[in-house]
């Protein structure tokens, strides 16, 4: 498959054509994405609570970003590599939210980055797209705003919220987006964003109306088991499934039945002999 562009995202909403996306953290996941043709693949600052075991995703560096998306692409050729730009890292200044997003292009290999925000981040998003490091928004539940929300509730269903949602979605499209994630927002607000914006959108708990839709890995594998979020659908069950292969490999250890010939490697008996004066 070749690489999929920014543009084509775009072309694909005017189709009607619907846009998977997928988190991936590592070789072995952006491998497997782009063995499955998806055409986006996020290194996403979730991995600092299903890869990195934090609780939220505020502690993630710049750092770990990169080196998580460089491992991503080097596994990934085709899909559209989008990296996140981690808390903190794009909020001072737009200077310097420039510098940190050239940087996951030069250091980590992604296309495009990521950030969360709308109105309050807009001039920003304009900044790094005027210097052609193409931008994607993420509005509605932000969950970089944690401490400020006060959890990850469903942002939108009151008018003074709602009316804020489409307005920063307007905002990112005019600062020059070329999509926008829409987290935890209620459908119909998502179908009218949708219907309103010329870039695509990209749900997560924010129903079948998105132009496209996005996955947390671990939640879609069942890998997570901490907690399983109400929007995500387990296409697999492999924390069970890893488990118990864990608990075979370690009876079959002690047992003495792991490894056999089979897995194991036979030298020539006379460099044994040679072997002895020592
Ligand atoms: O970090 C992430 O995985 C994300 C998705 C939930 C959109 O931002």
């Amino acid at each position: 498959m070749a690489k999929v562009t920014v543009s084509q995202l775009t072309e694909m909403k005017e189709r009607g054509e619907k846009i998977p996306m997928i988190t991936a953290y590592d070789y072995t996941t952006g491998i497997l994405a782009d063995a499955a043709e998806i055409p986006v693949v996020l290194v996403g600052d979730s991995l600092g609570m299903v890869v990195m075991g934090y609780d939220s995703t505020i502690p993630v560096t710049l750092d770990d970003i990169i080196r998580h998306t460089r491992m991503v692409a080097r596994g990934n050729k085709s899909s559209l590599i989008v990296a996140d730009l981690p808390f903190m890292t794009y909020q001072v200044e737009p200077a310097e939210a420039l510098r940190n997003a050239a940087k996951l292009l030069q250091e980590g290999g992604a296309h495009t980055v990521k950030l969360e925000g709308g109105t309050n981040v807009a001039s920003t998003v304009r900044r790094i797209v005027d210097c052609d490091i193409p931008v994607m928004g993420h509005i509605g539940v932000t969950p970089q705003s944690v401490n400020a929300f006060g959890g990850y509730r469903v942002r939108g269903r009151n008018l003074e919220q709602a009316r804020q949602i489409l307005r920063d979605a307007v905002a990112l499209e005019e600062a020059g987006a070329y999509a926008v994630v829409l987290e935890l927002v209620p459908s119909p607000l998502a179908q009218l964003i949708t219907k309103r914006l010329k870039i695509p959108t990209i749900g997560i708990g924010a129903g079948a109306g998105c132009d496209g839709q996005v996955q947390v890995l671990h939640d879609m594998l069942g890998l997570f088991t901490d907690f399983v979020p109400r929007h995500a659908r387990q296409y697999a069950s492999l924390g069970p499934v890893i488990k118990e292969a864990f608990v075979q490999y370690s009876s079959e250890v002690r047992d003495g039945s792991f490894p056999t010939a089979k897995e194991s490697f036979t030298m020539d008996e006379s460099i044994l002999e040679g072997l002895e004066d020592i």
